[in-house]
């Protein structure tokens, strides 16, 4: 029998509730215990944690959110965090950890590991900029919230001659905005791996206008770059949360200025937030985080220590943490490509 601590770090997304009954039954038909660490990475620093049975998973698979808490928290910047939780795990009688998180957890999971700690990863976050994988548990109900919104905001846009634009999260890879505005026929992308020229953005709305359509639907991702024809680029100002984590948002409303300074008149700006992190996870997520969570148990069966439970190529497999950790999976500049031929 395998003891198996269960968490999921960072901020929560869609999926995590499905991912933890996935790894709670499989565990169990192993013969192998979950003791759930609550609020990531931090709940082995606190020791506050709790055993998690199959009863306890009862009903969550839709459920949005984490059972087990989520913080950005890091127990390595505390005195002896690293040392601390390396005791509780061993007196917690602890044989292995399936750590549920998007990259600042992996880079922990990472450090752990290699500080000789049992460590299975399973990747997830709205951003889909995990390294490894095609795809992150929490991304396609993101992209559906973000579209169902773009399809809500064209008819309104519509209505009104407006010039709508939403911003969507993603941190710095512009996934979510690239697939919910290539979903939601939106007439311009911006996001953070190619600056967008204001100047080109202008040209779509007159173009469209011309053409007798007087609305224009621009997605823009919270850390794109805009430039400017002085070939300045605007992005949003670098500030940071509680944890020293980088914090996004507001490149709407500057972009949103920059057109009215230049004359578009009607200019209206929706933010997206946390309602792209919150609720029901969709079926494609449930699946996704079932598959990772049940394989994540296998590796532990199997004691593949140092490994995140992937999908690669329509696959569920296992890649190598250490060449995972600390890189960021930007979009296909394909993908891009595409997205451009329905601009304007
Ligand atoms: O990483 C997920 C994410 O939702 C990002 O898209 C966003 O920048 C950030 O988290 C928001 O963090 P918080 O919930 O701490 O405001």
């Amino acid at each position: 029998m395998v003891r198996i601590g269960l968490l999921t770090g960072g901020g929560d997304c869609p999926g995590l509730n499905a991912a933890i009954r996935a790894v709670v039954r499989a565990a169990d038909r192993y013969g192998h215990r979950v003791i759930g660490i609550r609020e990531g990475w931090q709940g082995l620093f606190t020791r506050d944690v709790r055993p998690l049975t199959a009863k306890d998973t009862t009903g969550i698979l839709a459920q949005g959110g984490t059972i087990l808490g989520g913080s950005r928290d890091n127990p390595l910047k505390y005195r002896r965090g690293l040392q601390i939780c390396l005791k509780n795990f061993r007196q917690l009688k602890l044989n292995a950890v399936i750590s549920i998180g998007g990259e600042g957890t992996l880079k922990l999971a990472d450090v752990f590991s290699k500080a000789g700690m049992p460590v299975v990863c399973v990747p997830k976050t709205i951003d889909n900029d995990t390294w490894g994988t095609d795809v992150t548990i929490g991304f396609d109900t993101a992209v559906q919230v973000a579209t169902d919104a773009i399809d809500r905001l064209h008819t309104t846009a519509e209505s009104h001659d407006r010039v709508m634009i939403v911003e969507v999260m993603g941190r710095h890879a512009g996934w979510i905005a690239a697939m919910a505005g290539i979903a939601g026929g939106a007439d311009a992308i911006l996001v953070p791996e190619e600056p967008f020229d204001l100047s080109e953005l202008l040209k779509i709305i007159r173009v469209r206008a011309k053409r007798g359509r007087h609305f224009t639907i621009a997605v823009v991702s919270e850390d794109a770059r805009i430039r400017l024809t002085n070939g300045r680029i605007l992005k949003t100002p670098l500030r940071h949360d509680e944890y020293g984590d980088v914090k996004l948002g507001g490149i709407g409303e500057t972009l949103a200025r920059e057109l009215r300074s230049r004359k578009v008149p009607d200019v209206r700006v929706t933010v997206l937030g946390h309602l792209q992190r919150g609720g029901t996870p969709t079926a494609a997520d449930r699946v996704l985080a079932t598959r990772l969570g049940a394989f994540a148990v296998e590796l532990v069966h199997e004691k593949k220590f140092g490994m995140m439970a992937s999908l690669k190529d329509n696959k569920i497999q296992a890649v190598s943490m250490a060449d995972t950790a600390g890189k960021l999976k930007t979009i296909d500049p394909a993908l891009l490509r595409i997205a451009r031929i329905f601009f304007g």
